[in-house]
């Protein structure tokens, strides 16, 4: 966060911070830092030539605490100007404690220093550089290696205190006393391998920030006033200092605020939720986007152009409310996305078509096969839809997990169409498989929750599913408007295919009818706690079905698996009697999916054969059927609605019986331990 002439004192920049770090967390929570202007004086520069650090394991709010302790720091003293940077992390390289938490620092500290460090959390040394960075650099082990060679000594286990200290390393190398941080930065970047996000604070650079991306996302609120001097931040080539392709004139292209003291506002951040109740005007970087603020003026670099290369970045005005990304009267962030879903799922329906011509529907009613690529529940949601895709569009369609799909280097070609399901659109397995796919000339689609994300600007077309900011780290409306998105995506496929008329209708009409049909289905929530009441202390849940309900077995396993820490099971029926049978006795808890479509008699078989073993199903079934309830111990009875839908109203359950096993067992619903919501590393 940077204010430029908006006087504001420690407190309130520290606000703004934790504040920011606290949307945020859902992507990380194993520990959280802080880096500020050190002094205390009343020249805000002379206050930026130090740095204090505040790190603290744990969530932002054992920051906070711990920020309330500090005795030192005059929470009152004012800032015309400030850069302070923040960071939740969620640990890849080294355990999270505070040394190990961002920002991390450029200066080399003796080992017994290193010591004192594990065990405290405040940094008063003199530091030069620090930086805060999302993803893995693959080199660090080669640089670290470099940097001892050069005398450098490492605190931490992390990857990014490389790059703190790479920076310096160049810093005190550097052949010109005006190199700008930007340029500054910009080598560094060509020194790192693998993924980041990074924004970078220094001595060296009162009032000056820079950020830049490789892999990971990055956005620049602007907060002002002032009219903006321009919509458009044109892009500035390093190596030949030009301005390409741009309508307005040099003056105004190279800088968002050209004029000295006009007051602005920059919030850096890698997610919009950070930034929304400071401005709805953003800048998405792109991948080796340099972005840098001096003297409150806001400039984009590429280090060089490339094929394909946008000549500018646009402000965009986000439609994103502030109380999307609140709670409400809601315990968590999952209660209140479960129970959003008759909304969402109209909000999907809506449709939000983005860059698809007739051109490339018609290229994808002619292409070989479609290939949907995902990970975790957004894989779900393909293997869901798989079915009805098939027969709507009477094309093969594979369905892949995006990891399996690039280890297995498999075959694409020119005439496959590839479908990149991701909430975050932000996962790094899916977007590389999408790169992958890209490379072999196939069309890409994106099918994304987050307008800007990078899988939806690399797809060469998509849809937007609508469904509102997802903060639960367990994913529960993304699913079902994902399964929305790609049936309404079928239906599309097939509306001028006379022969699908009356099953298109059928379908139509299903999704008419969904959003009364879901709120039903969340009208049993009651029933269900009372079912987690007696299911809680178990160890292992199994969940069983087939045909369209086989997506709804894995997907409720998952929910279970990753915020109650139990394990669970989702079982194709068909396969009971090859292997998991062996686990069905009178004691496991065994949940079946029993709906009246095609595989309705086979999956009578399977309750037979689970009775017969002793076992107790409790069954999700269509309200109605007498039949299966007589075999059940238990039934949890949904309303009927067309086949290829069904799976919408059989996974609410699950998503309701995962919470309230969650809540029974005392865990953290929003943040179950080790996950992240956004997974930006391979
Ligand atoms: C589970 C869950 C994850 C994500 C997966 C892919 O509840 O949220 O399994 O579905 O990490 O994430 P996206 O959809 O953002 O690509």
């Amino acid at each position: 966060y940077l204010n430029y002439h908006v006087p504001r004192t420690r407190r309130e920049i520290l606000e703004i911070l934790l504040k920011g770090l606290l949307r945020l967390e859902y992507r990380g929570y194993d520990s959280a830092g802080v880096g500020i202007d050190g002094g205390n004086g009343k020249e805000w520069e002379a206050n930026a030539r130090s740095i204090q650090l505040i790190k603290q394991s744990g969530k932002v709010k054992a920051l906070d605490d711990e920020l309330t302790k500090q005795q030192d720091m005059d929470m009152d003293v004012e800032f015309d100007v400030h850069l302070g940077i923040a960071h939740t992390r969620w640990a890849t390289h080294g355990a999270p404690s505070p040394v190990n938490s961002h920002p991390q620092r450029s200066d080399k500290k003796s080992n017994e220093e290193c010591l004192l460090l594990k065990c405290i959390c405040v940094f008063f040394f003199f530091l030069e550089f620090i930086v805060i960075h999302n993803g893995i650099i693959t080199n660090y082990k080669d640089l670290q290696k470099f940097l001892e060679s050069k005398g450098y000594e490492f605190e931490s286990e992390t990857d990014t205190e490389t790059i703190a200290k790479l920076v310096k390393y160049m810093y005190d190398n550097r052949e010109s006393e005006d190199l700008s941080f930007a340029t500054l930065v910009e080598r560094v970047t060509q020194q790192l391998e693998g993924a980041f996000v990074l924004v970078f604070k220094s001595v060296h650079y009162p009032g000056e920030a820079v950020g830049t991306r490789r892999g990971g996302p990055l956005l620049i609120g602007v907060k002002s006033d002032h009219k903006l001097s321009t919509d458009h931040i044109p892009i500035l080539y390093r190596s030949c200092k030009l301005l390409v392709n741009c309508s307005l004139s040099q003056d105004t292209c190279h800088t968002l605020f050209a004029e000295e003291k006009k007051s602005v506002e920059y919030y850096f951040a890698s997610d919009a939720s950070a930034v929304i109740e400071h401005t709805n005007r953003v800048i998405f970087l792109e991948d080796d986007d340099v972005a840098a603020v001096t003297a409150g003026r806001l400039t984009i670099h590429r280090i060089k152009r490339t094929a394909g290369d946008h000549p500018a970045r646009a402000i965009q005005t986000l439609q994103m409310e502030l109380q999307q990304i609140m709670k409400g009267n809601y315990s968590s962030f999952m209660q209140k996305e479960i129970f959003e879903q008759p909304e969402s799922v109209v909000n999907t329906m809506r449709g939000r078509k983005r860059d698809m011509t007739t051109d490339h529907i018609k290229e994808i009613q002619r292409c070989r096969r479609l290939i949907l690529i995902a990970c975790g529940t957004s894989y779900h949601a393909g293997v869901a839809t798989r079915q009805v895709l098939e027969e709507l569009t009477e094309l093969p369609v594979m369905v892949e997990l995006a990891s399996d799909f690039l280890d297995r280097n498999t075959p694409v070609f020119r005439d496959d169409v590839c479908f990149f399901i991701s909430q975050s659109g932000e996962t790094a397995d899916s977007l590389m498989a999408l790169r992958y796919c890209k490379e072999r000339g196939a069309l890409t689609v994106g099918v994304t929750n987050t307008v800007g994300s990078s899988i939806s600007r690399e797809t060469d077309c998509g849809v937007h599913i609508n469904a509102g900011p997802e903060i639960g780290v367990a994913s529960t409306k993304a699913y079902t408007s994902q399964f929305v998105a790609l049936i309404m995506f079928a239906l599309l496929m097939c509306d001028d295919r006379i022969s699908m008329q009356p099953r298109r209708r059928e379908i139509i009409q299903g999704l008419r009818v969904l959003p009364d049909l879901i709120k039903e289905v969340l009208s049993l929530d009651d029933e269900i706690q009372r079912l987690a009441a007696e299911l809680y202390q178990q160890k292992s849940v199994l969940i069983m079905g087939r045909g369209y309900h086989y997506a709804t077995c894995l997907e409720g396993a998952l929910k279970i698996k990753e915020i109650t820490y139990m394990h669970s099971e989702g079982i194709l029926a068909g396969e009971l009697k090859h292997g998991p049978l062996a686990l069905v006795d009178k004691l496991m808890p065994v949940i079946m999916i029993i709906m009246r479509d095609h595989t309705y008699t086979k999956c009578q078989n399977a309750l037979q054969q689970v009775v017969a073993r002793a076992g107790r199903p409790i069954v999700i079934c269509d309200k109605d059927d007498y039949e299966t309830a007589k075999s059940s111990s238990r039934t949890i009875k949904v309303p009927h609605c067309v086949d290829c839908l069904q799976g919408i109203l059989s996974v609410i359950p699950l998503q309701l019986l995962s919470f309230h096993l969650a809540v029974l067992r005392g865990f953290d619903v929003d943040c179950p331990r080790n996950l992240a919501k956004s997974v930006t590393v391979e």
